[in-house]
């Protein structure tokens, strides 16, 4: 059992991290925690339809394997929950008002700073594969004007940080939460995740079907689906697409 970051594959340009993970596995066996990094990449892609774009050699964008195969295809989102909160514990280090807006954005003072795409395939009962794209703007100065939502560290911290190092503590915090889910400690990565979530607890107003409605987040089900608690002590849940959070 690798630890994640112990192997890392440098490239200087791909089309998408993932998709490099992905040919690496239909050609065989690929070590658990192996990282593929990319000072660029031509192709990066983002949650459903979107691109991912990064300056070149300006931020991180890798991607990690691994074989979760102790975890029960159901339970998912627990993987999703231990990433966030190892971009999180990273983050620490240097921020302290680093959030996770559902299901998995990572903002800080309501900019995006971090981004994950999560691909599993499941054989049969078993949870074999999982590519964990994770893409966090770290030195970029400058954004499209479209990415009104979009800053990097540089812009918050006002301060530089070395891509390599801070590639492997990274990979350490994540692999640290990754413990924590093969350990089977659920409640602790639950709390935790609650507690880091964007407006959990906090009366805020979401968008459903074109309306905007207002809600508690109470937390998260064991698929991932968002629990609200609308007026009248009305609790429902949420895929992920189906509400959308309004941001202030
Ligand atoms: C999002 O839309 O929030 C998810 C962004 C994920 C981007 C990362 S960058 C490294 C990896 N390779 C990709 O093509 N995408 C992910």
């Amino acid at each position: 059992m690798g630890e994640i970051g112990y192997v890392i594959i440098e490239l200087e340009e791909v089309d998408s991290t993932n998709l490099y993970a992905e040919r690496l596995l239909s050609k065989g066996t690929v070590e658990e925690g192996t990282v593929i990094q990319a000072k660029h990449q031509i192709a990066g892609k983002g949650q459903g339809e979107n691109r991912w774009e990064s300056l070149p050699g300006q931020n991180l964008t890798f991607s990690i394997v691994l074989h979760p195969r102790f975890l029960e295809p159901g339970c998912q989102f627990h993987l999703n929950k231990a990433i966030c909160l190892g971009i999180l514990d990273f983050l620490s280090a240097y921020v302290d008002r680093a959030v996770v807006k559902w299901p998995n954005d990572i903002l800080i003072d309501s900019k995006k700073v971090g981004g994950i795409l999560i691909q599993h395939s499941v054989e049969g009962e078993i949870l074999e594969t999982t590519i964990v794209g994770i893409g966090l703007n770290v030195n970029q100065t400058k954004f499209d004007h479209n990415l009104t939502r979009a800053a990097s560290l540089f812009q918050i911290l006002h301060q530089e940080l070395k891509l390599k190092e801070a590639l492997v503590l990274l990979c350490n915090a994540i692999e640290g939460r990754y413990s924590l889910l093969r350990g089977n400690e659920i409640e602790k990565l639950e709390f935790d995740f609650c507690e880091a979530l964007l407006g959990f607890q906090e009366k805020r107003i979401f968008l459903l079907n074109g309306e905007e409605i207002q809600g508690i987040i109470r937390g998260v089900d064991e698929f991932g689906r968002l629990l609200v608690e609308h007026p009248g002590n009305n609790t429902k849940t949420y895929a992920h697409k189906e509400i959308q959070y309004l941001m202030k």
